[in-house]
């Protein structure tokens, strides 16, 4: 396997080679930016089909985290068209983000179809630098079929462990590699070079969940899931959710100058010889 992969993503390469110039003279993103808005708005109405009751299950979830307001910021990252907010109950005050300013058309098509929705503002940024958000400012963060896109999952999430209110949730729907020595993970490595100029930057071989697992979240659970489409390299899926934890009494008083004294001079206590 590990000479015929190179070899056969060679040939893929030859067989595209257009698309790889284009993409190497700077000419193919712009491009690609253009058109992949018209088909996430096509693609995710087939998937929503059949995660529907596993999203609405996964959402479902928000509800129990609005306070007595009954209101909950949430922040979807990597909005695209907004294919989620049909999931998210009433009472979500919703800002989008994301870097590619051509989904604005479809973003506000969605809003206008769920008015029981409240919509804050569509932020154009990165996921690595969503510096227009305030630090625990979000309640949720919502993340699907974006980490695979990223530059840099490890930067996002970081990010969002910033916006995140402490026990503010972060709830992922993501496809990652197939298993390591399977023929379905040997195709995605041939494919991938191709793949992540036709799919704007997504990558099929991210073992997405051991980022998550290092982001520092206090708790994440999360369920496998297999590919939805067949046909299609993507897949399989995670689904779940990472809560960020909330600080410890030591940290929260030394985070507080005026009681720094109080932090640094705490009695210590030894044991009493001879008892
Ligand atoms: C496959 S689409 C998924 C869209 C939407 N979340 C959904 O589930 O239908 C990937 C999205 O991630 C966005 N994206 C790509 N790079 C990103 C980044 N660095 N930070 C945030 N979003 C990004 C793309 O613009 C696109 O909207």
């Amino acid at each position: 396997m590990d000479v015929l992969v190179p070899l056969l993503q060679l040939l893929v390469l030859l067989l595209t080679l257009p698309l790889h110039l284009l993409a190497l003279l700077g000419c193919w993103q712009p491009l690609c930016k253009t058109y992949f808005p018209y088909l996430m708005a096509v693609l995710p109405r087939k998937s929503n089909h059949k995660m529907e009751s596993k999203k609405r299950e996964l959402f479902s979830q928000i509800k129990g985290l609005m306070g007595a307001s009954g209101k909950v910021a949430l922040l979807e990252l990597g909005c695209g068209t907004g294919a989620n907010f049909q999931f998210y109950p009433a009472g979500c005050r919703v800002t989008c983000l994301d870097p590619n300013p051509h989904f604005e058309k479809f973003l506000t098509k969605s809003m206008a179809e769920n008015r029981h929705l409240q919509y804050e503002q569509f932020v154009v940024a990165p996921g690595e630098d969503m510096r227009q958000l305030a630090d625990g400012s979000m309640d949720v963060v919502v993340c699907t079929l974006v980490l695979c896109s990223v530059q840099s999952p490890r930067n996002v999430l970081q990010e969002v462990q910033r916006v995140l209110r402490p026990g503010g949730v972060l709830f992922f729907w993501e496809h990652v590699a197939e298993p390591q020595g399977s023929w379905a993970l040997m195709w995605q490595q041939i494919v991938e070079p191709t793949w992540k100029h036709i799919a704007d930057g997504c990558c099929l071989t991210r073992e997405t969940w051991k980022d998550l697992e290092k982001a520092g979240f206090s708790e994440v659970q999360m369920e496998r899931q297999p590919s939805l489409f067949k046909w299609l390299p993507v897949g399989p899926h995670i689904m779940g959710k990472a809560v960020k934890h909330f600080p410890s009494p030591k940290a929260l008083i030394c985070s507080l100058p005026s009681l720094q004294l109080q932090a640094t001079h705490q009695p210590i206590y030894l044991p009493l010889r001879g008892t």
